[in-house]
Parts: C-alpha cells; structure tokens; sequence
C-alpha cells in the first residue's frame, strides 16, 4: 500500500471506513537487539503499546527497562493536557544525547501527541535526530517504518482517520486480565478536548470480530476482559447494523469470562437497558466510570456536554438504585474558561450529593484548535489549583468514608500479583474495582477468592482470604 505522508490530523473526512484484516508477517530482522517503550496515556494508550510490543517482539527485540541499552527507543505519547508536552520533549532531549554516542539508535515517536501538526512540525524544525513518527491510525504501519529507519526523519501520521483493522496481535501486559478495543475515535467533540482530533471520528468494530477475540481470551484462561473505547455506550451507532452497546454487552457477559468490565461510559449514551444488563449478569461487574467534568449548567453547556446537573443527577441515582453495591467514579474538570466560584460550587454540590467511590480530578488545560482554547480566561490560575485542592480534599473524604464501609465484609478479589508496597501479600481488586492488598498464600495470582477486608484508606484496602 502507498502510504500518504500527510502531518497532522487537524482534519476529518467523510472517507467510508472499511473494516479490514491485517496480515501480521514481520521478518525477524534485530535479533539481539533490544527495545525501550514508553507509555504515557489512557488506558487506550497504553492497550496500543501491547499492539507495538507484538510487532517488536515480531521482529527479533527483547525489552529493556535501561534507556541506555536501548537500539530502539519508542514513545508513545498523550496529548490530553500540556504538561504531557514538557515531558517528552525532555525525554526526546536524553534520547538526542544517546544518540551521539549510538548513532544506529532509532527513535521513535508515536500516540496522540504525533497526531497534533504543531508537534510534528516542532519535531521537524529542531529534533531532526528522531528517525520515526507514526500516528494513532496507522499502528499497523509501524513494522514497516522500523525497516525503512534510514537515518533520515521519516513522517507518516494520516491526517484522515483510517479504517478499522482486524487480527491485531497483542503482546499484552496481563495474562489474567485484557482488554479488548470495541472502538476508535470519538464523536463527541467536547469543546475542551483534543480526542476527537487525535483519534478522529468513532469507528466500532463489528460485533463478531469483538466476540471473536473474548472467546480467545477465555480459551486462553483470562479472568476478566475490560470493553475500551473513549465512548463505550455509544458503540455502533456508526455502523450499518442494528446493534447497539447493550447487545455487544450481553454477548460478551454470555461467552462467561469470570469478570466483565467496560470504559469509559459517556453519560449522554447510557440506557435503561445497560443498568438492567449490568444488574442481571453477575459476570458484568459493577462499577461505572461516569465522568461528570462539570456541576454547572452553564459550564456543561460551554463544554458540550449535552446533559444538566439535573440530568446527570437522575441518571446517577437510577444506577445507584439498581445495581446493588454499585461502585461509581468519575472525571472532574476544574478551572474551565471563566468559571466561577458559583459554577464550582455546583460542581461541589453534585460531588457531595453522589459521594463518588473516587474521582481523576485535573484542571483545565487548553488544547491548541479546541474551541475551548479560542475562550479568552479571566479565572487566575492560583485560583484553580485552590479548587483543585478543595475539590479534592471532599473527593478523599467521601473515598476513605466508602472504602470503610467495606471493613469486615467478604468481597470476591481477583489476585493480579505481588503487592508493591508489601511483598508479602498479593494485590488485586473487588468486583466494584477496589484495589485490595490481601494476606494470602503466593499461589493465588490469577484466581478469585474471597476475602475478609480488614482496613480502609482513601485509596486501598488490606485484606485476609478466609
Ligand atoms: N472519553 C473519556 C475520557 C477522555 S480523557 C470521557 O469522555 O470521559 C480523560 C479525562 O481527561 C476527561 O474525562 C477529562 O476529565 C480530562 N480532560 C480532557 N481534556 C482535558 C483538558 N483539556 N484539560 C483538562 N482535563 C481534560
Ligand atoms: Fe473527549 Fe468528550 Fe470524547 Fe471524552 S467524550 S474523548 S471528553 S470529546
Ligand atoms: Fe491521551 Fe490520547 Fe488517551 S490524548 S488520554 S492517549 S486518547
């Protein structure tokens, strides 16, 4: 295929989406050679560096946590606020110095900062020593890059949004839990946010080819399967058949994969359907991330969020009432373009009605061609971080004072590893996604058991099996 040397994905077409299979063949031309990835984004991010492992390990690399020893260093990078900006361009600066002293050293730029055209043309006036930039949509394409390294900076980022491609291989992180793209891109062009611009327009996956790849999954023994896509609840309404989320949903709950989860659910998409599917099948587990990013109408609206305070309140509660035990996170924005103490405290009056299980907390950061951006801001920026800060003094409050409801119940935990802060015990997490460090025998990783939850903090829980 002639691949387009467009920069920059500021664009977006009407181009029809073909679904269409990838053929995986990647000679094993480094052996011996190792590799360096570096993953800075959502869970969306960091699910393609399992795609980027398979290729590299495809071709011959072993991995390396030492820069150092590094003969390819990849990053794949995040756009979603500015300060991702500064960090990798710090890292480019380390991988610039190596570079001298290893000149066959390639470098590797990728994710959603590659999709922003000012990036691309930052990379091309001053950091001309970067060998390789690849975009969100063309992955794929990543292999054939690699080969073609020839010292010379070589572009490839599509400035349309691609198709969706099929039989991606994954080098994945877990072999206890997964997770399984059902869509690209979003539609939803939140005025603060540059996902839709880096992803570009929402394209689903055919249902059988999703169902396809949890079957595996199970055959292969995993224990839970996460649903990603930047806007789950809104899946395949770009597609020409007639099935929707909760279709998707139930099918996979029946293919009986212990546990079932998805992210991230936009509340303008979710049904009534959802929660009565979520409640009937005990392998969908209860927990919802339900980003709020805003209490005030008024700031809703200038986001484009496309629900009220009220809205959003109804909806809370419906799932509150019926999914028993029910865990509920969300994503708060302060700080947006002139918002004021009155919109804040909005934001606070819904954060102390729903006492949210925990909350991602960020201040507002404007993105270069969001709407949002062009706003001229008059809240002062020590104001923010003040909001920030009480904001999230009530969200630890309401953490700590759900996570202690939990001390002395039994809750069914599945054991992912060694905990970190303890060697001695293993970590894992409560159906309602509570991270638990429980007293147990080592043999226990990748299995389900339950266990008598001893003591909370704002973040964790500790545990012994019974
Ligand atoms: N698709 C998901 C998440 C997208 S990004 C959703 O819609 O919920 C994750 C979070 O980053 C968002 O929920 C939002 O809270 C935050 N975010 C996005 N753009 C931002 C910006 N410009 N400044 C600060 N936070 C932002
Ligand atoms: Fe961004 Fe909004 Fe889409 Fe989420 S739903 S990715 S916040 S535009
Ligand atoms: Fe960041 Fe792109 Fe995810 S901007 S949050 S890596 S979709």
């Amino acid at each position: 295929m002639n691949l387009p040397n467009m920069q920059g994905a500021k664009i977006r077409t009407d181009k029809k989406v073909e679904h269409i299979n990838l053929d995986n063949n990647i000679p094993k031309s480094f052996e011996g050679k190792k590799y360096f990835l570096r993953t800075y984004g959502c869970q969306m991010n960091v699910h393609d560096s399992e795609q980027i492992r398979k290729y590299l390990e495809k071709f011959g690399f072993t991995m390396t946590e030492e820069l150092t020893e590094a003969d390819i260093v990849v990053l794949n990078t995040c756009a979603i606020r500015e300060n991702a900006h500064d960090k990798v361009f710090g890292f480019l600066g380390r991988c610039k110095h190596l570079k001298r002293e290893k000149p066959e050293l390639i470098i590797a730029l990728g994710g959603c900062m590659s999709q922003e055209e000012s990036v691309v043309n930052e990379i091309k006036a001053k950091h001309s020593y970067v060998d390789i930039v690849f975009g969100t949509h063309n992955i794929h394409e990543l292999p054939k890059m690699i080969l073609e390294a020839n010292k010379k900076l070589n572009i490839m980022v599509y400035s349309y949004e691609g198709n969706v491609y099929e039989n991606i291989k994954y080098s994945r992180d877990s072999k206890i839990t997964a997770w399984v793209n059902i869509m690209y891109g979003c539609d939803k062009f939140c005025t603060y946010c540059i996902v839709p611009y880096t992803r570009g327009k929402q394209r689903s996956r055919k249902m059988e080819n999703i169902l396809e790849e949890v079957r595996e999954l199970k055959e292969l023994g995993y224990q839970e399967v996460t649903l990603l896509g930047q806007n789950v609840n809104a899946y395949g309404k770009d597609l020409d058949e007639s099935y929707d989320f909760s279709v998707l949903l139930e099918n996979v709950a029946k293919i009986g994969i212990p546990r079932v989860r998805f992210v991230t659910s936009h509340p303008w998409d979710f049904t009534d359907e959802m929660i009565s599917l979520i409640a009937k099948h005990e392998n969908i587990m209860p927990y919802i991330h339900l980003p709020l990013q805003s209490g005030s109408d008024r700031i809703l609206k200038l986001m484009g969020r496309r629900y009220t305070k009220e809205e959003y309140l109804t909806l809370f509660n419906k799932i509150k009432e019926n999914i028993p035990n029910v865990a509920i996170t969300t994503d708060i924005i302060v700080g947006f373009p002139n918002e004021t103490e009155e919109d804040f405290l909005e934001t606070l009056d819904v954060v102390n009605k729903c006492q949210y299980d925990s909350a991602f907390t960020f201040i507002y950061s404007p993105r270069e061609g969001t709407p949002a951006s062009k706003i001229k801001d008059q809240t002062p920026y020590p104001e923010k971080e003040k909001r920030l800060q009480r904001l999230n003094e009530i969200i630890n409050k309401y953490s700590l004072e759900n996570n202690q409801k939990y001390i002395g119940k039994t809750e069914k935990v599945l054991l992912l590893g060694e905990s970190e802060k303890d060697i001695s015990k293993l970590y894992g997490y409560t159906e309602t996604m509570k991270l638990v460090n429980v007293i147990t025998d080592k043999d226990k990783v990748g299995k389900i058991i339950d266990v008598n939850i001893t003591d909370a903090k704002s973040f964790s829980l500790d545990g012994k099996a019974i």
